[in-house]
Protein backbone atom coordinates (compact mmCIF):
# COMPACT_ATOMS: atom_id res chain seq x y z
CA UNK A 1 0.00 0.00 0.00
CA UNK A 2 1.56 3.20 -1.16
CA UNK A 3 2.31 5.55 1.74
CA UNK A 4 0.49 9.33 1.88
CA UNK A 5 3.03 11.97 2.09
CA UNK A 6 1.77 15.36 2.88
CA UNK A 7 3.86 18.67 4.57
CA UNK A 8 1.92 18.45 7.95
CA UNK A 9 1.72 14.48 8.10
CA UNK A 10 2.16 11.29 6.32
CA UNK A 11 -0.23 8.03 6.39
CA UNK A 12 1.75 4.98 6.49
CA UNK A 13 0.64 1.30 6.25
CA UNK A 14 1.59 -2.36 7.56
CA UNK A 15 4.90 -3.10 7.91
CA UNK A 16 6.43 -0.24 5.86
CA UNK A 17 4.30 1.88 8.68
CA UNK A 18 6.00 0.56 11.46
CA UNK A 19 9.96 0.97 9.36
CA UNK A 20 8.84 4.73 8.91
CA UNK A 21 7.21 4.87 12.34
CA UNK A 22 11.15 3.60 13.85
CA UNK A 23 12.82 5.62 11.52
CA UNK A 24 10.82 8.77 13.47
CA UNK A 25 11.53 7.61 16.74
CA UNK A 26 14.89 7.39 16.29
CA UNK A 27 15.36 10.72 14.55
CA UNK A 28 13.33 12.69 17.00
CA UNK A 29 15.04 10.79 20.19
CA UNK A 30 12.01 11.15 22.02
CA UNK A 31 13.26 11.01 25.98
CA UNK A 32 9.22 9.58 26.67
CA UNK A 33 6.92 8.02 24.73
CA UNK A 34 3.24 7.36 25.83
CA UNK A 35 1.05 4.80 24.46
CA UNK A 36 -2.52 5.75 25.42
CA UNK A 37 -5.30 2.69 24.98
CA UNK A 38 -8.47 2.14 25.95
CA UNK A 39 -9.16 -1.10 27.65
CA UNK A 40 -10.49 -3.16 24.61
CA UNK A 41 -7.50 -1.84 22.50
CA UNK A 42 -4.66 -2.71 25.11
CA UNK A 43 -5.97 -6.24 25.15
CA UNK A 44 -6.77 -6.73 21.68
CA UNK A 45 -3.78 -3.93 19.80
CA UNK A 46 -1.22 -2.83 22.20
CA UNK A 47 0.56 -6.58 21.97
CA UNK A 48 0.44 -6.86 18.38
CA UNK A 49 1.98 -3.07 18.20
CA UNK A 50 4.62 -3.44 20.56
CA UNK A 51 5.60 -7.20 18.58
CA UNK A 52 5.47 -5.29 15.32
CA UNK A 53 7.80 -2.24 16.38
CA UNK A 54 10.18 -5.36 17.54
CA UNK A 55 10.23 -6.83 14.05
CA UNK A 56 10.59 -3.34 12.38
CA UNK A 57 13.67 -2.76 14.15
CA UNK A 58 14.69 -4.66 17.31
CA UNK A 59 17.90 -2.62 18.37
CA UNK A 60 15.01 0.55 18.55
CA UNK A 61 12.42 -1.26 20.39
CA UNK A 62 15.44 -2.19 22.74
CA UNK A 63 16.80 1.26 22.99
CA UNK A 64 13.06 3.02 24.02
CA UNK A 65 11.43 -0.04 26.23
CA UNK A 66 12.58 2.59 29.13
CA UNK A 67 11.03 5.08 27.60
CA UNK A 68 7.84 3.60 27.32
CA UNK A 69 4.98 4.87 29.25
CA UNK A 70 1.14 3.51 29.26
CA UNK A 71 -2.43 4.86 29.93
CA UNK A 72 -5.60 3.24 29.38
CA UNK A 73 -8.99 4.51 29.74
CA UNK A 74 -12.34 3.11 29.81
CA UNK A 75 -13.22 2.20 26.47
CA UNK A 76 -16.42 4.40 24.82
CA UNK A 77 -17.80 7.72 24.14
CA UNK A 78 -17.91 8.41 28.20
CA UNK A 79 -14.06 8.71 28.51
CA UNK A 80 -13.97 11.15 25.59
CA UNK A 81 -14.49 14.22 28.68
CA UNK A 82 -12.48 16.86 30.29
CA UNK A 83 -12.12 14.65 33.43
CA UNK A 84 -10.25 12.30 31.68
CA UNK A 85 -8.10 14.46 29.80
CA UNK A 86 -7.27 15.86 33.44
CA UNK A 87 -6.09 12.54 34.53
CA UNK A 88 -3.71 11.99 30.97
CA UNK A 89 -2.54 15.81 31.62
CA UNK A 90 -1.50 14.71 35.31
CA UNK A 91 0.43 11.68 34.80
CA UNK A 92 2.37 13.38 31.89
CA UNK A 93 3.28 15.99 33.98
CA UNK A 94 4.25 13.38 37.13
CA UNK A 95 6.44 11.17 34.86
CA UNK A 96 8.13 14.40 33.80
CA UNK A 97 6.99 14.35 30.13
CA UNK A 98 8.85 17.62 28.07
CA UNK A 99 7.00 19.15 24.74
CA UNK A 100 9.77 17.51 23.17
CA UNK A 101 7.95 14.24 23.64
CA UNK A 102 5.73 11.68 22.35
CA UNK A 103 1.88 10.84 22.62
CA UNK A 104 0.86 7.86 20.80
CA UNK A 105 -2.86 7.03 20.42
CA UNK A 106 -3.52 3.50 20.00
CA UNK A 107 -7.55 3.04 19.40
CA UNK A 108 -10.85 3.95 17.35
CA UNK A 109 -11.99 7.52 17.11
CA UNK A 110 -12.79 8.03 20.79
CA UNK A 111 -9.01 7.57 21.53
CA UNK A 112 -7.62 9.76 18.82
CA UNK A 113 -9.46 12.73 19.21
CA UNK A 114 -8.85 12.11 23.04
CA UNK A 115 -5.49 11.61 22.62
CA UNK A 116 -4.87 14.21 20.02
CA UNK A 117 -6.44 16.64 22.49
CA UNK A 118 -4.58 15.93 24.94
CA UNK A 119 -1.25 15.77 23.28
CA UNK A 120 -2.34 19.46 21.20
CA UNK A 121 -2.52 21.07 24.45
CA UNK A 122 -0.23 19.82 26.79
CA UNK A 123 2.71 22.65 26.77
CA UNK A 124 1.33 24.37 23.65
CA UNK A 125 1.32 20.81 21.87
CA UNK A 126 3.61 18.06 21.76
CA UNK A 127 3.93 15.56 18.72
CA UNK A 128 1.45 12.68 18.43
CA UNK A 129 0.97 9.46 16.44
CA UNK A 130 -2.41 7.53 15.41
CA UNK A 131 -2.42 4.05 14.96
CA UNK A 132 -6.22 3.61 14.24
CA UNK A 133 -7.67 0.43 14.90
CA UNK A 134 -11.31 0.51 13.58
CA UNK A 135 -12.03 0.79 10.28
CA UNK A 136 -14.14 4.27 11.23
CA UNK A 137 -10.42 5.70 12.45
CA UNK A 138 -8.67 4.47 9.88
CA UNK A 139 -10.78 6.18 7.11
CA UNK A 140 -12.32 9.17 9.02
CA UNK A 141 -11.51 10.08 12.19
CA UNK A 142 -7.78 9.10 12.41
CA UNK A 143 -6.83 11.87 9.78
CA UNK A 144 -7.82 15.59 9.19
CA UNK A 145 -6.31 17.38 12.74
CA UNK A 146 -9.94 17.37 14.26
CA UNK A 147 -9.23 16.72 18.09
CA UNK A 148 -11.69 17.25 20.81
CA UNK A 149 -13.55 16.02 23.85
CA UNK A 150 -17.70 16.28 24.82
CA UNK A 151 -18.35 18.86 26.89
CA UNK A 152 -21.98 19.11 28.72
CA UNK A 153 -23.63 16.43 26.59
CA UNK A 154 -22.42 17.99 23.50
CA UNK A 155 -20.59 16.20 21.44
CA UNK A 156 -16.42 17.21 20.16
CA UNK A 157 -17.38 20.81 21.71
CA UNK A 158 -14.15 21.53 23.25
CA UNK A 159 -11.17 20.99 20.51
CA UNK A 160 -8.69 21.89 18.48
CA UNK A 161 -6.34 21.16 15.39
CA UNK A 162 -3.70 19.44 15.53
CA UNK A 163 -1.81 16.99 13.48
CA UNK A 164 -0.99 13.57 13.60
CA UNK A 165 2.32 13.46 12.64
CA UNK A 166 1.76 10.21 11.35
CA UNK A 167 -0.78 8.01 11.17
CA UNK A 168 -0.10 4.58 10.82
CA UNK A 169 -2.68 2.19 9.26
CA UNK A 170 -2.27 -1.80 10.47
CA UNK A 171 -5.26 -3.80 9.07
CA UNK A 172 -4.89 -6.47 11.23
CA UNK A 173 -6.38 -4.23 13.87
CA UNK A 174 -9.55 -5.24 11.96
CA UNK A 175 -10.00 -8.35 12.66
CA UNK A 176 -10.58 -8.27 16.32
CA UNK A 177 -13.29 -5.66 15.67
CA UNK A 178 -17.30 -6.89 16.05
CA UNK A 179 -19.27 -6.92 12.96
CA UNK A 180 -21.32 -3.78 14.02
CA UNK A 181 -18.24 -1.94 14.68
CA UNK A 182 -17.11 -2.52 11.04
CA UNK A 183 -20.29 -1.72 9.25
CA UNK A 184 -20.65 1.61 11.38
CA UNK A 185 -17.10 2.44 9.49
CA UNK A 186 -18.21 1.38 6.34
CA UNK A 187 -20.69 4.18 6.66
CA UNK A 188 -17.87 6.62 5.96
CA UNK A 189 -16.39 4.59 3.36
CA UNK A 190 -19.79 5.12 1.26
CA UNK A 191 -19.83 8.96 2.32
CA UNK A 192 -16.43 9.34 0.83
CA UNK A 193 -17.26 7.22 -2.31
CA UNK A 194 -20.69 9.52 -2.74
CA UNK A 195 -18.85 12.66 -2.52
CA UNK A 196 -15.44 11.70 -4.64
CA UNK A 197 -14.32 12.86 -8.34
CA UNK A 198 -13.34 9.53 -8.79
CA UNK A 199 -16.78 7.96 -7.71
CA UNK A 200 -17.02 3.98 -7.55
CA UNK A 201 -20.18 3.02 -6.63
CA UNK A 202 -20.43 -0.03 -8.19
CA UNK A 203 -17.24 -1.51 -6.32
CA UNK A 204 -19.44 -0.49 -3.16
CA UNK A 205 -22.03 -2.79 -4.94
CA UNK A 206 -19.89 -5.28 -4.62
CA UNK A 207 -19.68 -5.60 -0.88
CA UNK A 208 -22.08 -8.51 0.28
CA UNK A 209 -20.33 -8.47 3.85
CA UNK A 210 -17.69 -6.49 6.10
CA UNK A 211 -15.66 -9.22 5.18
CA UNK A 212 -15.36 -8.19 1.70
CA UNK A 213 -13.81 -5.06 2.02
CA UNK A 214 -11.05 -5.04 -0.09
CA UNK A 215 -7.92 -3.11 1.71
CA UNK A 216 -7.51 -1.02 -1.72
CA UNK A 217 -11.06 0.12 -0.91
CA UNK A 218 -10.31 1.02 2.43
CA UNK A 219 -7.15 2.81 1.19
CA UNK A 220 -8.85 5.13 -1.55
CA UNK A 221 -11.18 6.15 0.94
CA UNK A 222 -8.41 7.46 2.95
CA UNK A 223 -6.57 9.02 -0.06
CA UNK A 224 -10.72 10.79 -0.67
CA UNK A 225 -10.23 12.49 3.19
CA UNK A 226 -6.65 13.62 2.51
CA UNK A 227 -7.43 15.09 -1.05
CA UNK A 228 -10.33 17.23 1.00
CA UNK A 229 -8.66 17.83 3.94
CA UNK A 230 -5.18 18.73 2.30
CA UNK A 231 -7.00 22.00 0.14
CA UNK A 232 -9.14 22.96 3.26
CA UNK A 233 -7.39 21.78 6.57
CA UNK A 234 -9.53 24.45 8.70
CA UNK A 235 -12.97 23.61 7.12
CA UNK A 236 -13.68 27.03 5.49
CA UNK A 237 -14.89 25.86 2.63
CA UNK A 238 -14.97 22.48 0.62
CA UNK A 239 -14.08 20.27 3.76
CA UNK A 240 -17.73 20.99 4.70
CA UNK A 241 -18.31 17.95 1.71
CA UNK A 242 -17.04 15.44 4.46
CA UNK A 243 -20.16 16.69 6.16
CA UNK A 244 -22.39 14.50 3.53
CA UNK A 245 -25.41 12.78 5.76
CA UNK A 246 -24.21 14.41 8.83
CA UNK A 247 -26.51 17.02 9.35
CA UNK A 248 -30.03 14.73 9.45
CA UNK A 249 -27.51 12.15 11.06
CA UNK A 250 -26.32 13.97 13.78
CA UNK A 251 -29.58 14.56 15.13
CA UNK A 252 -30.73 11.47 14.99
CA UNK A 253 -27.89 10.15 16.28
CA UNK A 254 -28.63 12.80 19.22
CA UNK A 255 -31.91 12.08 19.50
CA UNK A 256 -31.47 8.20 20.06
CA UNK A 257 -28.67 9.25 22.67
CA UNK A 258 -29.35 7.50 25.78
CA UNK A 259 -32.51 5.18 24.66
CA UNK A 260 -32.98 1.47 24.44
CA UNK A 261 -32.00 2.74 20.21
CA UNK A 262 -28.81 3.99 20.70
CA UNK A 263 -26.85 3.77 17.54
CA UNK A 264 -23.37 4.09 16.68
CA UNK A 265 -22.17 7.17 15.07
CA UNK A 266 -21.51 5.60 11.24
CA UNK A 267 -25.35 4.05 11.90
CA UNK A 268 -26.70 7.14 12.15
CA UNK A 269 -24.44 8.80 9.92
CA UNK A 270 -25.91 5.89 7.19
CA UNK A 271 -29.45 6.74 7.80
CA UNK A 272 -28.68 10.23 7.01
CA UNK A 273 -27.12 9.55 3.93
CA UNK A 274 -29.96 8.23 2.85
CA UNK A 275 -32.47 11.23 3.68
CA UNK A 276 -29.92 13.70 2.33
CA UNK A 277 -29.47 11.50 -0.68
CA UNK A 278 -33.21 11.99 -1.32
CA UNK A 279 -33.45 15.45 -0.48
CA UNK A 280 -30.28 15.66 -3.48
CA UNK A 281 -33.18 14.11 -5.62
CA UNK A 282 -35.33 16.74 -4.51
CA UNK A 283 -33.30 19.96 -4.45
CA UNK A 284 -30.69 19.59 -6.79
CA UNK A 285 -31.96 16.90 -9.67
CA UNK A 286 -29.79 13.96 -8.40
CA UNK A 287 -30.77 11.02 -10.13
CA UNK A 288 -33.96 9.34 -8.53
CA UNK A 289 -33.24 5.69 -9.42
CA UNK A 290 -29.39 6.18 -8.27
CA UNK A 291 -30.97 7.57 -4.78
CA UNK A 292 -32.75 4.34 -4.41
CA UNK A 293 -29.71 2.13 -5.06
CA UNK A 294 -27.75 3.59 -2.31
CA UNK A 295 -31.17 3.11 -0.05
CA UNK A 296 -31.13 -0.59 -0.63
CA UNK A 297 -27.27 -1.10 -0.17
CA UNK A 298 -27.51 0.62 3.16
CA UNK A 299 -30.68 -1.15 4.16
CA UNK A 300 -28.59 -4.56 3.21
CA UNK A 301 -25.87 -3.67 5.83
CA UNK A 302 -27.73 -1.63 8.26
CA UNK A 303 -31.11 -2.84 7.80
CA UNK A 304 -33.94 -0.14 8.70
CA UNK A 305 -35.25 0.99 11.78
CA UNK A 306 -38.82 2.66 12.47
CA UNK A 307 -39.25 6.59 13.02
CA UNK A 308 -42.24 7.19 14.31
CA UNK A 309 -44.55 10.83 13.19
CA UNK A 310 -43.16 12.00 16.43
CA UNK A 311 -39.58 11.02 16.23
CA UNK A 312 -39.57 12.67 12.90
CA UNK A 313 -41.03 15.70 14.24
CA UNK A 314 -38.58 16.17 17.43
CA UNK A 315 -35.17 15.12 14.94
CA UNK A 316 -36.28 18.23 13.01
CA UNK A 317 -36.74 20.33 15.92
CA UNK A 318 -33.29 19.23 17.25
CA UNK A 319 -31.98 19.64 13.43
CA UNK A 320 -33.13 23.59 13.97
CA UNK A 321 -31.27 23.91 17.58
CA UNK A 322 -28.31 22.44 16.42
CA UNK A 323 -25.92 25.22 18.00
CA UNK A 324 -23.48 24.65 14.90
CA UNK A 325 -26.34 26.47 12.53
CA UNK A 326 -26.25 29.68 12.03
CA UNK A 327 -29.64 31.36 12.61
CA UNK A 328 -31.57 28.53 13.75
CA UNK A 329 -31.23 27.22 10.06
CA UNK A 330 -29.94 23.52 9.37
CA UNK A 331 -27.48 23.99 5.99
CA UNK A 332 -27.49 20.73 4.08
CA UNK A 333 -24.40 19.30 2.05
CA UNK A 334 -26.40 17.66 -1.21
CA UNK A 335 -24.80 15.99 -3.99
CA UNK A 336 -26.21 17.36 -8.01
CA UNK A 337 -24.47 14.01 -8.88
CA UNK A 338 -21.96 11.74 -7.56
CA UNK A 339 -18.71 13.36 -6.68
CA UNK A 340 -20.27 17.15 -6.88
CA UNK A 341 -21.64 18.48 -3.64
CA UNK A 342 -23.14 21.48 -3.41
CA UNK A 343 -22.63 23.55 0.29
CA UNK A 344 -24.86 25.54 2.16
CA UNK A 345 -28.37 24.15 0.86
CA UNK A 346 -31.65 24.82 2.61
CA UNK A 347 -34.31 22.79 2.91
CA UNK A 348 -37.89 22.88 4.71
CA UNK A 349 -39.84 20.49 7.09
CA UNK A 350 -42.05 19.43 4.38
CA UNK A 351 -39.09 18.24 2.27
CA UNK A 352 -37.54 16.24 5.61
CA UNK A 353 -40.59 14.21 6.39
CA UNK A 354 -40.84 13.25 2.68
CA UNK A 355 -37.21 12.22 2.96
CA UNK A 356 -38.06 9.58 5.93
CA UNK A 357 -40.81 8.24 3.82
CA UNK A 358 -38.84 7.09 1.26
CA UNK A 359 -36.17 6.01 3.71
CA UNK A 360 -39.06 3.75 4.81
CA UNK A 361 -40.54 2.64 1.92
N1 LIG B 1 -11.74 13.68 14.43
C1 LIG B 1 -12.53 13.35 13.46
O1 LIG B 1 -12.38 13.85 12.32
C2 LIG B 1 -13.62 12.34 13.66
C3 LIG B 1 -14.36 11.85 12.57
C4 LIG B 1 -15.33 10.89 12.81
C5 LIG B 1 -15.57 10.43 14.10
N2 LIG B 1 -14.83 10.94 15.14
C6 LIG B 1 -15.04 10.46 16.52
O2 LIG B 1 -14.69 9.06 16.55
C7 LIG B 1 -15.38 8.47 17.64
C8 LIG B 1 -15.96 7.15 17.17
O3 LIG B 1 -14.89 6.33 16.74
P1 LIG B 1 -15.00 4.73 16.73
O4 LIG B 1 -16.22 4.33 16.01
O5 LIG B 1 -13.68 4.24 16.26
O6 LIG B 1 -15.30 4.40 18.27
P2 LIG B 1 -14.40 3.91 19.50
O7 LIG B 1 -13.04 4.46 19.46
O8 LIG B 1 -15.22 4.18 20.70
O9 LIG B 1 -14.31 2.33 19.23
C9 LIG B 1 -15.48 1.56 19.20
C10 LIG B 1 -15.35 0.33 20.11
O10 LIG B 1 -14.45 -0.60 19.51
C11 LIG B 1 -13.44 -0.96 20.43
N3 LIG B 1 -12.24 -1.26 19.64
C12 LIG B 1 -11.46 -0.38 19.00
N4 LIG B 1 -10.57 -1.01 18.24
C13 LIG B 1 -10.76 -2.33 18.44
C14 LIG B 1 -10.15 -3.49 17.90
N5 LIG B 1 -9.19 -3.44 17.00
N6 LIG B 1 -10.60 -4.70 18.31
C15 LIG B 1 -11.64 -4.77 19.21
N7 LIG B 1 -12.26 -3.71 19.72
C16 LIG B 1 -11.83 -2.50 19.33
C17 LIG B 1 -13.33 0.22 21.36
O11 LIG B 1 -12.77 -0.14 22.60
C18 LIG B 1 -14.78 0.63 21.50
O12 LIG B 1 -15.43 -0.18 22.42
C19 LIG B 1 -16.43 9.45 18.10
O13 LIG B 1 -15.98 10.04 19.29
C20 LIG B 1 -16.47 10.49 16.98
O14 LIG B 1 -16.83 11.76 17.46
C21 LIG B 1 -13.87 11.86 14.94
Amino acid sequence: MNPIKKDRFSIVFNQDGYLELVDFIKNNDFNKILILTDDNTKGNCLDIFLSSIKDANPEVSNLIKSKLFYYSVKPGENSKNIDTSVEIWKFLIEKGFKRVDLLINLGGGMITDLGGFVASTFMRGIKFVNVPTTLLGMVDASIGGKTGIDFREIKNIIGVFGFAKIVLVDYRFLTTLNKRQKTAGYAEMIKHILISKTSELYKVKKVDSMEDIPHKMIHQSIITKVSIIDVDPLESDIRKFLNYGHTIGHAIESYLLGTDRELFHGEAIAIGIILETYLSFLKTGFDYDLANDIKMHIHKHFGSIEFSDSDISEIINLLKHDKKNNDDKPMFVLLENLGKPLINQAVIDREIMEAFKFYKD
